[in-house]
C-alpha cells in the first residue's frame, strides 16, 4: 500500500471512531431515559395499586355471641375476658413456633440458599426487640436457650418458652395421612407445599398453638397474634426496641391478615391446590381471643374435611378454599386483609403496623435533637 493510502485509511478510522464514541454517548443517554421512564412508570403504578378500593374489607363482621350458647370451651373464654376486662393489658400476645424440619426448598433464588436452620435462627434476632407477651414454642432444646437469651432484656413474666415434643401435637399427628396424599400419583408438586408433609403440618400446628394458648389461659392481654419467626427478616439488623399493637383501621370482630392477591370467589378446592393460589399471606393474623378461638377452631375442622378428601397443602391454600362460597363448611368470622395490592404483601400485615410505631418515633425526635447528633 502506498503511504498515501494509509493516510486516507487511517483518516477515515479516526472519522468513524469519532461517530462511534458519539454513537455511544447518544445510546447511553436514550438507554437512561427508557430505564428512567420505565423505573418512573413502575412506582406510578405501584402507588396507583394503593388507591384500589378494597371491596372484601366492606363485608359485614359475623357475629359469635350466640355460640356463646352452644359452645361451652368459647362461653368460658368470653366469661374471662369479660370478667377480667379491667386488668387484661391492651397489648397483643405473639405467639410463634419453631419446628427443625431441616433444609427447606424455599425461598431459593437459582438453586442457591433456601430455608436453612441457621438463616431461621439469624431471624429469631428480631423477637430480641419486640416489646410484646410472647409464647414460643420449640421441640428444640437449643432454640429455647436461644430464645431465653434473646428475650433476657424484658421483665422474665413477657416471655414463656414452652418445649415440646411434636410428635404430642394434633397437628404433627397427621403427617403419615398427609405424606400418602402428596405420594398419590398426579398430585402437583411444589415444594416444599405439597412435597414436606412436616412442612404442611408446621403450618397447621400455628392453628393449634394459638387455640392451645387461648384455652390455657397463656395469656393477659386484650388481643392474640400468631408471628412467623421469619416475618421481621428485613429489619432484623435494625437495633430500636418496639412493640407490636393492633394495626390502624382493625375491625375487632374479624381476624386481621397481609392481603396478597385479590379473592376470586370461582376456585374450586382441588383447583386452589394444584395451581398453588394464594389470597392472605399466612405469616402473621391476629384477632380478639373469643374470635380467634372461632377461627382456630373453623381451620382446624376444613383440615380434617380436606383429609378426608385426598386434599392438602399449606395454610394459605387452606384459608383460600374454606372462604370460597361454595364450600359446604362456611367460616364463623371474616377475614380483614391489609394489602397495598401490589400482589408482594405477604407481611404487609406486620410492616404496617412497625411503621406506624416508627412513624410516631420519628415525629417525637426534634429536628434540633437529630442536628445536634450529627455533631
Ligand atoms: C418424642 O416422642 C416420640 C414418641 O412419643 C419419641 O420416640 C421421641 O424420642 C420423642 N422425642 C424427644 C426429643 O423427646
Ligand atoms: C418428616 O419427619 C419425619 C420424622 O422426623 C421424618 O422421618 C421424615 O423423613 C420427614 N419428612 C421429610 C419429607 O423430610
Amino acid at each position: 500500500m502506498s503511504p498515501e493510502i494509509v493516510l486516507r485509511l487511517e483518516a477515515v478510522a479516526e472519522r468513524l471512531c469519532t461517530m462511534d464514541s458519539e454513537r455511544a454517548v447518544n445510546r447511553l443517554i436514550l438507554f437512561v431515559v427508557i430505564v428512567g421512564t420505565m423505573y418512573y412508570c413502575y412506582c406510578l403504578y405501584y402507588a396507583s395499586l394503593r388507591f384500589e378500593e378494597n371491596n372484601w374489607n366492606s363485608r359485614p363482621a359475623k357475629k359469635i355471641d350466640h355460640l356463646y350458647e352452644t359452645d361451652p370451651e368459647l362461653k368460658k373464654i368470653h366469661a374471662r375476658m369479660t370478667s377480667e376486662t379491667d386488668s387484661l393489658s391492651s397489648e397483643v400476645t405473639i405467639v410463634t413456633a419453631y419446628f427443625n424440619l431441616g433444609n427447606l426448598n424455599k425461598g431459593k433464588r437459582l438453586g442457591m440458599g433456601g430455608y436453612t436452620p441457621e438463616r431461621y435462627k439469624k431471624w429469631m434476632g428480631v423477637f430480641g426487640r419486640i416489646d410484646n407477651p410472647l409464647v414460643v414454642f420449640t421441640d428444640s432444646a437449643e432454640i429455647a436457650q436461644v430464645f431465653k437469651e434473646l428475650r433476657s432484656q424484658f421483665a422474665a413474666e413477657r416471655s414463656t418458652i414452652v418445649l415440646l415434643n411434636r410428635t404430642s401435637l394434633w397437628a404433627f399427628s397427621l403427617a403419615p395421612q398427609i405424606k400418602d396424599i402428596f405420594s398419590q400419583p398426579g398430585y402437583p408438586k411444589f415444594d416444599p407445599n405439597t412435597i414436606n408433609e412436616n412442612y404442611s403440618c408446621a403450618m397447621h400446628a400455628k392453628f393449634e398453638l394459638v387455640s392451645k394458648v387461648i384455652r390455657e389461659e397463656m395469656f393477659h392481654t386484650k388481643y392474640i397474634s400468631w408471628l412467623d419467626i421469619g416475618l421481621y427478616r428485613a429489619v432484623v439488623d435494625e437495633k430500636h426496641i418496639f412493640p407490636i399493637g393492633v394495626p390502624p383501621g382493625f375491625d375487632e370482630n374479624k381476624v386481621a391478615y397481609s392481603g396478597q392477591h385479590k379473592f376470586d370467589p370461582t376456585l374450586s378446592p382441588y383447583q386452589i391446590i394444584i395451581e398453588d393460589r394464594t389470597w392472605v399471606g399466612g405469616a402473621m393474623f391476629l384477632a380478639r381471643p373469643e374470635v380467634m378461638y372461632v377461627y382456630t377452631q373453623d381451620y382446624m375442622r376444613v383440615v380434617e374435611k380436606l383429609l378426608a378428601e385426598h386434599m392438602m397443602s399449606t395454610d394459605q391454600q387452606v384459608i383460600y378454599i374454606m372462604f370460597q362460597p361454595n364450600f359446604p363448611y362456611q367460616p364463623r368470622v371474616e377475614i380483614q386483609t391489609y394489602t397495598t395490592h401490589s400482589t408482594d404483601d405477604w407481611f404487609y400485615l406486620g410492616y404496617t403496623i412497625k411503621e406506624s410505631w416508627d412513624f410516631g418515633l420519628r415525629r417525637s425526635v426534634s429536628i434540633l435533637r437529630f442536628l445536634h447528633s450529627l455533631l
